[in-house]
């Protein structure tokens, strides 16, 4: 069974929080990572510990599974084997030959464009490094030494773990609007980040998918410039909850309420069979941490049974916490598994 996970808004929807409890509870042997590189940052809360991460898989929470990371995406690696020491996943993490390396230099071109700065970039590297694989002068995995040990072919590795029957989770990274060809262009990150190209990047054809779950949050928020339908002011995003601090800059996320077009927008782009929906605590706090459909309030109810009814497809996990167990899972009540 081949999962798929995206972000269907700006990539601060929680995909790090999903892909955790995906990685508990169905067991895939594989999770591997799909996106940009670390311009992107999940946060994954577990066992009372937070972890924020930007080049290893979310699903690093089950020791049992291998965590890779695609040919298309980027890696900087002293930052890669930080993140190796801190969620104590030596000798399970695996690089494709050919992921792109970002190099110090990247990073330095980036922190001195005021083009980039323009577009909120992160300044992580990840767009220099891009441009520099465009124009075939990249550095990849396999040509590092320090790497060496850690580096296998994740597109066989991924085909035949579905071959053999068994889980893979891919995980997206950045979000449905931040895409280079589909997003809030040129505010947007460097890649294609939609459901199509996170397969791409891992080496996986679309006949592979069983599942593509779309993440969207109870409302929206953005890092970085471009436009955001219905931004509320920073007091009101204060007020009602929605005031987020980004992952990797630190930035205070622009906010807005939940939006119908995106959702619809998001859906055709990358035609999901499910959605996640996370912080459904954040707009009903009475409803914080509940791991049932039916002990929900009736508002939330009536929320979740609209953004049904206008994507045409089932929510079917709800996260209402932070940790990872803070989940309503209906996919079997549903009868999806
Ligand atoms: P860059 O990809 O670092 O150049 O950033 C381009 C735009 O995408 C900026 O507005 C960033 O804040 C945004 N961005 C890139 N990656 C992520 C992510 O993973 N989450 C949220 N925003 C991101």
């Amino acid at each position: 069974m081949l999962t798929v996970v995206v972000d269907g808004f700006f990539g601060d929807t929680g995909k790090g929080k999903i892909v955790s409890y995906l990685a508990i509870k169905d067991s895939p042997t594989i999770v591997a990572r799909g996106g940009v590189g670390p311009n992107a940052g999940h946060t994954v809360v577990y066992q009372g510990r937070e972890y924020k991460l930007r080049q290893i898989p979310s699903g690093f929470v089950n020791p049992s599974t291998r965590l890779m990371i695609g040919a298309g995406v980027l890696v900087y690696p002293p930052l890669l084997f930080d993140e190796i020491k801190l969620t104590k996943s030596e000798e399970r993490v695996f690089l494709d030959h050919q992921t792109g390396i970002i190099e110090d230099r990247h990073i330095q071109m980036e922190r001195e464009s005021s083009h980039l700065k323009g577009l909120g970039s992160t300044a992580s590297g990840s767009g220099a490094a891009m441009s520099d694989r465009v124009l075939r002068k990249l550095k990849v995995a396999r040509d590092i030494e320090e790497l060496k040990p850690l580096l296998t072919d994740v597109a066989g590795e991924v085909n035949e773990a579905l071959d053999r029957g068994e889980n893979v989770v891919l995980e997206g990274t950045q979000g449905t609007f931040l895409s280079l060809y589909h997003g809030t262009y040129p505010y947007v990150t460097s890649k294609d980040v939609t459901a199509s190209a996170i397969c791409s990047d891992v080496g996986v054809g679309p006949k592979k998918v069983d599942d593509v779950v779309l993440v969207v949050k109870s409302y929206v928020t953005r890092v970085g410039e471009g436009p955001l339908e219905g931004e509320m002011s920073m007091e009101e995003a204060r007020e009602r909850g929605f005031l987020e601090v980004a992952t990797v800059t630190g930035r205070i996320r622009r906010a807005a309420p939940f939006n119908f077009n995106y959702l619809k927008r998001a859906i055709l782009l990358n035609s999901p069979t499910q959605i996640a929906l996370t912080k459904l605590d954040i707009l009903f706090p009475q409803d914080a941490n509940k791991t049932s459909y039916e002990e929900l309030s009736p508002d939330a109810k009536r929320f979740i049974e609209e953004i049904e009814s206008v994507g045409k497809i089932p929510v079917t996990i709800i996260s209402t916490g932070p940790d990872t167990h803070a989940t309503i899972d209906r996919r079997s009540e549903l009868g999806l598994v």
